[in-house]
């Protein structure tokens, strides 16, 4: 059984004061944090609120961004070194949003996934294809070359240490999600790719699902079965919603353990 995740990206959104009131929010409801792993990825700046605020708990966070290496000569880049010191466990790393607006290919990402593992935080690594791909059929080679990019820089075995988002860009932040469907298709697909090269990596590996994930279509997407939990944006900034994907993913998750 592999333990449900949910992520909230908060992307470049919040300020000390309503980080703080969210925090407080997400905390109303701390049984489902002992079910299921429940992390917040704040901008970088709220990294040091968000681990005073969360110290001491069974919720966990993360950073949006990374950069290569330890420290040195990069102006307005944060290392991993950094972000562990922040008592970071897990980094996103390669969302469309950088891939898109910031001009990271393949290689840098793959090499943050890297460099990630080497300040001992868990990369989440973010796949996903453009509508366009989609409609031409390229799915799931797209995809395929973005985990190949990273299996060839890392090793198949740095996935023991990481997780998988799933996120198609035509889905993210539009309102449009993958239908249940088509989710668990690319999932299934990923892990059959993952399973050419080691079959417990494919089996044991977490795969969330990001895009327009809300309240009212988490429970048919999170009862797919190689559907790990969610990596959720706009949802995320309002502790109601956020809470309310927990409670599902616990909801949907403890009901096929029981069955
Ligand atoms: P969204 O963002 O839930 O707002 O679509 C998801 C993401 O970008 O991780």
């Amino acid at each position: 059984m592999r333990k449900p995740m949910v992520a909230g990206n908060w992307k470049m959104n919040g300020l000390s004061s309503s980080v703080r009131a969210l925090i407080e929010g997400i905390q109303q409801e701390p049984h489902l944090s002992s079910s299921i792993d429940m992390v917040v990825f704040p901008a970088a700046v709220h990294l040091s609120l968000v681990r005073d605020l969360l110290a001491g708990t069974s919720l966990a966070w993360g950073a949006q961004n990374l950069y290569l290496g330890e420290n040195g000569a990069f102006t307005g880049e944060i290392s991993g070194s950094m972000l562990t010191d922040l008592g970071c466990r897990y980094v996103l790393v390669g969302h469309s949003e950088r891939r898109a607006l910031f001009g990271e290919d393949s290689a840098l990402v793959a090499a943050k996934f890297q460099a990630a593992l080497q300040a001992r935080l868990q990369p989440i690594l973010c796949v996903g294809e453009t509508l366009k791909q989609r409609e031409r059929g390229e799915t799931e080679k797209v995809i395929q070359e973005q985990l190949a990019a990273v299996v060839k820089k890392a090793g198949i075995s740095a996935f023991r240490q990481a997780l998988i988002a799933y996120e198609p860009v035509w889905a993210i932040g539009t309102g449009l999600t993958a239908t249940p469907e088509q989710a668990q298709a690319v999932h299934i697909a990923i892990r059959r790719y993952l399973a050419e090269q080691e079959v417990d990596i494919a089996q044991t590996i977490r795969i969330l699902y990001g895009g327009s994930l809300k309240a009212d279509n988490a429970p048919q997407l999170l009862a797919m079965p190689d559907i790990d939990g969610g990596l959720v944006g706009g949802a995320s900034l309002e502790a109601k919603s956020f809470l309310a994907i927990c409670q599902e993913a616990m909801a949907v998750k403890l009901g096929q353990r029981v069955a």
